[in-house]
Order: structure tokens, then C-alpha cells, then sequence
């Protein structure tokens, strides 16, 4: 792995990855909110806030979501599953767990919408983004959610593994995609095991995604983009390997469209899937993927699309 300076600093240069600047605030209008009305930020100062946390995160590791200032998108909000997250952490007592919940945003606003703090829990490699997210929320005295760094890629975590058990529902953003599909089926593995034995297991989010399914080559690793097809053959071999059974619905987006590419420059959506001058190499896995990886040319990642996700576990 290259020196996190050297790569941030070459990262810094590309404006598919990095942006000095915050989109413009009526992009941001629901973030804003949160921070003024949850956080007790005031308005003055919100741009200034977010400026220096940015940056400060941008220096711990620069993921496209950090550089293009994604964080402050909370498209939690319109996923469909939206309305059934929030009342079954309101009312059924149920828990969910944000999977590489980075400054856990989406956290703050199920909180700010109602959901009970104590039923909410984030997890993340980088404890240092926890601890920003604190910052960037101004509630480390008053959150009561829990907070758990660790490694999901490493079966033997303590902190990880004091997870299992206990969690309903998970959310997962832009965090699958980080992975090549081995990978990919064992944080799958590691999700199963995080539910309750009687939950109604369900996962949802949303990734970079696209119509050939295939790997990546990056500089941290092969990642695998999925299509809608890849995601239900992910989560059979899942199935297999746990001995449960899961019904995914996803649905392929042009981001541009879906999650309103924030600087609305036309060029890039989900982005920490996109393609840099580095990922020349391709590999492909699977249905569609040798032959997307082959052409050289991806038409569908250039144009950013995501994929949203709905995965529930086939009870009885
Ligand atoms: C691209 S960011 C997405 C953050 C957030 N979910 C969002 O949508 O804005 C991916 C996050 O996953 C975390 N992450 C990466 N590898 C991880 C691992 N092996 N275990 C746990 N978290 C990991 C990173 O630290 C980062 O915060």
C-alpha cells in the first residue's frame, strides 16, 4: 500500500475524486439541516465546519466519498426501505448497524428522524472517522448509539465479532464495492452472522453498480461492480455458505439521475467505483464479467450508475 499522503495527494489532483470546494448548498440542503437543527451549528458557520472536518478526514484516507463531499448526501432518506427502517427501530425495538458507517451520517439523521439513539450502531475500520464523525455531529457527551471500530475482513476481530448476534437490520454504502467478490462473500458471511437469530434480516444500501458485472483493478485491489444479477448469485453462494436463504431486489440507477451527482458535472456518479487512469487492468468474474472486462472499456461505469439494494432473509 502507497504512503496515504502520496495518495491522497495524487488523488487531490483528479476532479472525478477530489473537489476543494462543497457543492453548492441547496445540494445539500437536507445535511445542512441536520447539522443546524441536530447539531446546533449555526448556519454561519456550517461551511466552515464541514470544510475542516472534510479535510481532515481527506488526510486519514481519501475515499471518493470524503473527496467529492458524498457524505453530505443523505440518500438514506429516499430509499424506499426508508419508512419500514425507521419504524422498526421506532417501534418494534428492532437495531441496525451501519456497515463502514465512516463519520456515521446516516446514523445522525434515522436518529434526527426519530429512531431511538440506543438502536443505532456503526462500525468502521478507520476509528479515526468515528471519532471526526463525532466532531462533525458535535454529540460525542449526548450520542447514544455505539460506535465499533474493527476490521469486517477479519474473522478473529474481538470488536467485530462482539456484534454477532445482535443487530436486525444493516445498512451498507458504498462499502460492498470496496471488495473483490471473495471478499465480498465473506463480509456477506460476517453480515449473517451479525443478525439476531429471530431477526427479519435485512440489508440495504447503495453502490456503484452496472449492467456487466465484473472486477476492477485498483490501486488498493480488484473490486467487483455489480449488476442486478450478480448481487442475487453473490448472495446465493452467501446462502450456501451459512445455510440461509436471501431475497435481493436491487434496481440499477443512472446516478446522475439517482443520487443527483452533487456538483452536477455530468461526469461521475457513485465514484468510488470509477475508473482511473490506473484501473487499465480488468478481470473478469462471472456471468457478463469476463466479457465487460475484456472490452476495455466500460460504458456503464464511466457514466456512474448505482445500485440499490434490498436483501431479506427467506424466514421458514
Ligand atoms: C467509501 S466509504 C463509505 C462510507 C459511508 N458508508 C457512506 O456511504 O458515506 C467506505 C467506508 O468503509 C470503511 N471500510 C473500508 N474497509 C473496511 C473494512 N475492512 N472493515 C470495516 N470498514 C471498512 C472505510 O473506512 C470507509 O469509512
Amino acid at each position: 500500500m502507497a504512503d496515504i499522503n502520496a495518495v491522497a495527494e495524487q488523488r487531490s489532483q483528479d476532479p472525478h475524486i477530489y473537489r476543494a470546494d462543497p457543492p453548492p448548498a441547496p445540494k445539500l440542503r437536507k445535511a445542512w439541516q441536520l447539522l443546524e437543527q441536530y447539531s446546533h451549528v449555526p448556519a454561519s458557520e456550517i461551511e466552515g465546519h464541514v470544510r475542516d472536518v472534510r479535510d481532515r478526514a481527506w488526510a486519514v484516507f481519501p475515499y471518493n466519498c470524503i473527496g467529492r463531499w458524498r457524505f453530505l448526501d443523505l440518500y438514506i432518506t429516499t430509499l424506499p426501505q426508508y419508512p419500514e427502517l425507521l419504524r422498526r427501530l421506532t417501534h418494534e425495538n428492532e437495531t441496525l448497524l451501519d456497515v463502514g458507517c465512516c463519520f456515521g451520517q446516516a446514523l445522525r439523521q434515522l436518529s434526527h428522524d426519530g429512531a431511538p439513539q440506543q438502536s443505532l450502531v456503526g462500525s468502521d475500520l478507520r476509528k479515526e472517522f468515528i471519532d471526526l464523525g463525532y466532531e462533525l455531529f458535535r454529540d460525542r457527551d449526548t450520542f447514544k448509539g455505539r460506535f465499533v471500530a474493527g476490521n469486517m475482513l477479519d474473522p478473529d476481530d474481538a470488536s467485530v465479532k462482539g456484534l454477532d448476534g445482535t443487530v436486525d437490520m444493516i445498512h451498507a454504502a458504498s462499502f460492498f464495492h470496496l471488495f473483490g467478490w471473495d471478499d465480498q462473500v465473506k463480509v456477506g458471511q460476517r453480515m449473517v452472522r451479525f443478525f439476531k437469530g429471530e431477526a427479519r434480516a435485512m440489508i440495504v444500501g447503495r453502490q456503484a453498480g452496472t449492467h456487466e458485472a465484473g472486477g476492477f483493478a485498483r490501486e488498493e485491489g480488484k473490486r467487483y461492480i455489480h449488476s442486478q444479477q450478480s448481487m442475487r448469485r453473490l448472495w446465493d453462494e452467501i446462502g450456501n455458505r451459512t445455510g440461509t436463504k436471501w431475497v435481493v431486489e436491487a434496481e440499477l440507477n443512472d446516478s446522475l439521475n439517482d443520487i443527483d451527482d452533487l456538483h452536477n458535472d455530468g461526469r461521475e456518479g457513485e465514484g468510488e467505483g470509477k475508473e482511473t487512469g490506473e484501473d487499465k487492468e480488468r478481470e473478469g468474474r462471472g456471468e457478463g464479467g469476463g466479457r465487460a472486462a475484456e472490452r476495455g472499456e466500460h460504458e456503464e461505469r464511466k457514466r456512474g450508475m448505482t445500485i440499490r439494494f434490498c436483501i431479506r432473509k427467506v424466514i421458514g
